[in-house]
């Protein structure tokens, strides 16, 4: 499979916004890449780009070696070699598993021996070998996600684009479609562009992470960075659970910084560029505990139960306006209006813009 590379990519519905703004990105050879954000914020638009059913209003789109899309330039989606799968699986009803999996190769003329083996192969990756003669509507949702899968298997493509895959199925079967891609990816070797918005399966299932956010590329990292140290209060507050809290940087020394926050003074990680002066401080739940000595004083708001742990939302008595987000040892058991000090073991400086 080839790589991808997009240089300033750009795509206008309207003249006053685009739709996908300037975005920079290259996918390595066989990386799984997930693509982020919250609705309409140009996802499906940018994947579009790159199938070719969307033409660019500015910017360069190359898969490997080949430039696919630039100004005047467009190769058509059919010669672009780019396997698609969408939320609807879009499956023929009248006709066999084999067939919706061997339909497009037989449109392109191939038959007999080389046909038979391209579809046996595509299904047993899937693993349907033994639902070759079912038709879709005997076929769980997961198994018709498969098919799908498997019909773009089977033309070979370069590149792989999935649209939001798993939105129609119920959360029992997303999870264990999540790991069917994720061996899909391992089996295949494939160069995969996933497209999401639940933060939870990006981060499960992808090499790196493109964060977008109004139609610009926001972050582009490894799950474990991005949940980290997030570039923006927007990746912040989209990645994880955690409390986006104003905070006062007194000195910022190789990787870590000194900050007055919420009454308390820390240190915390920073990026190696923080100056003194206000900032954005993120504070995850698992990262704050119970203390005696210093820390945050708050006021416990609300407690949720969640078994082998308490999610407890506090009103911080620096800020009540803010809320903070605390995981609560089980054998640990505060109520609504207790006060009590939170010691903070790890916090990030968001950047500033
Ligand atoms: N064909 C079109 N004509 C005009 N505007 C469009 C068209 N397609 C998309 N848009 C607009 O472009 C923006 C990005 O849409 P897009 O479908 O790419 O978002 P998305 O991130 O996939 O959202 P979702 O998570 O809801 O699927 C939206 O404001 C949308 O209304
Ligand atoms: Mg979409």
């Amino acid at each position: 499979m080839a790589g991808l590379t997009l240089e300033r990519a750009t795509r206008r519905f309207s003249a006053d916004r685009a739709a996908v703004d300037q975005v920079d990105l290259a996918v390595a050879e066989g990386e799984f890449l997930a693509v982020l954000g919250p609705s309409g914020c140009g996802k499906t638009t940018l994947l579009r780009l790159v199938a070719g059913f969307e033409r660019l209003d500015d910017g360069v789109i190359r898969l490997g070696a080949e430039t696919v899309s630039a100004p005047g330039l467009h190769v058509p989606p059919e010669d672009r070699r780019v396997g698609v799968v969408f939320q609807s699986y879009a499956l023929w009803p009248h006709m066999t598993v084999a067939r919706n999996v061997g339909y497009a190769l037989e449109v392109r003329g191939l038959r007999g021996a080389e046909y038979q083996k391209r579809v046996d192969a595509a299904l047993g990756t899937v693993g349907l070998a033994d639902y070759a003669e079912r038709r879709p509507a005997s076929l769980s949702g997961g198994q018709r996600q498969r098919v799908a899968l498997a019909r773009c298997l089977a033309m070979d493509p370069r590149l792989v684009l999935l649209d939001e895959p798993l939105a129609n199925l119920d959360v029992h079967l997303r999870h264990a479609m999540q790991e069917e891609f994720a061996q899909f990816h391992r089996a295949t070797g494939a160069t995969m562009l996933y497209v999401t918005h639940d933060q939870a399966e990006a981060l499960a299932l992808a090499d790196r992470v493109a964060v977008m956010d109004g139609g610009k590329l926001v972050q582009l990292a490894d799950p474990r960075t991005l949940y980290r140290e997030p570039a923006t209060v927007m990746v912040a507050g989209f990645i994880g659970k955690g409390a986006v809290v104003p905070g006062l940087v007194l000195d910022g020394h190789g990787g870590h910084a000194t900050i007055e926050v919420l009454g308390a003074r820390v240190t915390l990680r920073a990026p190696a560029e923080a100056r003194p002066g206000p900032a954005h401080i993120l504070l995850r739940p698992e990262a704050l505990s119970l203390t005696a000595g210093d820390g945050i004083a708050a006021t416990v708001r609300r407690i949720v139960y969640q078994g082998a742990q308490n999610a407890v939302e506090l009103a911080p008595a620096a800020a009540p306006e803010q809320t903070l987000h605390w995981l609560a040892p089980a054998d640990a058991s505060p109520k609504p209006g207790d006060a009590l000090r939170l010691a903070v073991a790890d916090g990030w400086v968001i950047p500033k813009p």
